[in-house]
């Protein structure tokens, strides 16, 4: 058994029930893959010189497995190039002409550069192939990156835009067929509810074969229109609706009535010159909230769980507490499969996996304060330390 301590440490976390805590000048025991104890010291003793420790990153909505960067269309209209066969359909075309090897090792690099920044539990999307057997073709990519990773990985099925060509509704019939046969291999299913992509109604037929199978549900929602997707997903018990760039007040009440997570997205509006989703709103309505980094070679390419909090913290408006409990403890969160459902990581208590970040500061405050790359001094998983900044 691996017993040692991390000593005169300042703790910041949330508790489980999402209250902010720091305890400064402290301790923790980690005892294999465990936190054992808090304000104490046994085994082996690390001392940290009074650095923050803080939950490692919980990035819970990201689209990892692609090929091609899309920097030639950066500034122009995203609407526009998707409704043109650009954008999205790009992004499928070059992956399908990638070798699966290829793609896991582009993901496998992208999962651990997240990784030296902190993220130490993501979700991943399948979504851009589309054509059944490519779909297919990621999932096993996804489940191989699992296999092979040190995070937690989650999986989630997105059906993501709608063939350039056929029928639709034949479309969503084919590949919701594939449910029963891939429920054990998924996490979750989500479906891109949007102009350009699917209709509330699309969703609709998507979430009740879901359910019928007792997949969790999670959705693209109010992002670039209106159009409803946040009220569809509290109807469906989802377990989180992300984006929420247009979501209106009832969508934000039905949020709350069904305890469905608000997953916010900073990167993405910031990388594409948009408005924020309206946080305090939706925080101060009592919904739960989490902030991702929405990876993509579209409309986020962003690895980093630390610039995500540092855009919610400083043009977003959240505290900086609020930006730390949405990268860790609510991004936890999102991931439950079911609203009773203890936590296993994403905080910092007794019992709980020992995923840590140590930060080259004293405070958590630095999360939003500084802008230095080197902030993160190291980085632990399931009690190992995975990084550490000489
Ligand atoms: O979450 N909004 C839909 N899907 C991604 C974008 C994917 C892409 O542009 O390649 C998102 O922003
Ligand atoms: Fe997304």
């Amino acid at each position: 058994m691996s017993v040692y301590s991390l000593v005169n440490i300042n703790l910041a976390s949330f508790d489980e029930r999402g209250n902010f805590f720091e305890v400064k000048n402290t301790s923790i025991v980690i005892e294999d893959e465990i936190i054992s104890g808090m304000g104490e010291v046994k085994g082996k003793i690390i001392d940290l010189e009074g650095r923050a420790v803080i939950p490692g990153f919980v990035d819970s909505h990201t689209h990892l497995v692609y090929s091609g960067c899309r920097c030639f269309e950066y500034r122009k209209p995203y609407l526009e190039k998707l409704k043109m066969g650009g954008g999205i359909y790009y992004t499928v075309k070059k992956t399908k002409e990638e070798k699966t090897e290829k793609l896991l090792e582009d993901a496998y690099n992208r999962a651990m550069i997240m990784l030296r920044n902190g993220t130490t539990t993501l979700e991943i999307k399948t979504g851009y192939g589309i054509e059944i057997d490519e779909e297919l073709r990621e999932l096993e990519i996804i489940e191989k990156l699992k296999e092979i990773l040190p995070q937690d990985v989650f999986i989630t099925f997105l059906i993501h835009v709608p063939p350039k060509e056929g029928d639709r509704r034949e479309y969503l019939e084919e590949i919701t067929s594939l449910f029963p046969r891939i429920k054990h291999r998924i996490d979750f299913v989500d479906i891109f509810v949007d102009e350009g992509a699917f209709t509330i109604d699309e969703a609709r037929f998507v979430f009740e074969r879901a359910k019928r199978e007792g997949i969790p549900i999670k959705v693209h929602a109010d992002e670039l229109e209106y159009t409803g997707a946040s009220e569809v997903a509290a109807e469906f018990d989802a377990v989180s609706a992300d984006h929420l760039i247009k979501i209106k007040e009832k969508g934000i009440k039905s949020l709350k009535e069904k305890d469905v997570v608000a997953c916010f997205l900073p990167c993405t509006s910031y990388f594409m010159g948009k408005e924020f989703a309206p946080f305090r709103k939706i925080i101060d309505s009592g919904v739960k909230w989490a902030i991702a980094t929405d990876h993509n070679p579209g409309t986020s390419p962003c690895l980093s769980m630390i610039f995500a909090i540092n855009l919610a913290c400083n043009i977003g408006g959240l505290r900086v507490e609020e930006g730390l409990g949405g990268a860790t403890w609510g991004g936890a969160m999102a991931l439950r499969k079911n609203k009773d459902e203890k936590l296993k990581f994403g905080i910092i208590a007794p019992q709980k996996q020992a995923d840590l970040v140590i930060l080259d500061a004293d405070s958590y405050i630095h999360l939003a304060y500084e802008f230095n790359p080197e902030i993160i001094k190291g980085v632990i998983k399931k009690g190992k330390i995975v990084w550490w900044r000489k």
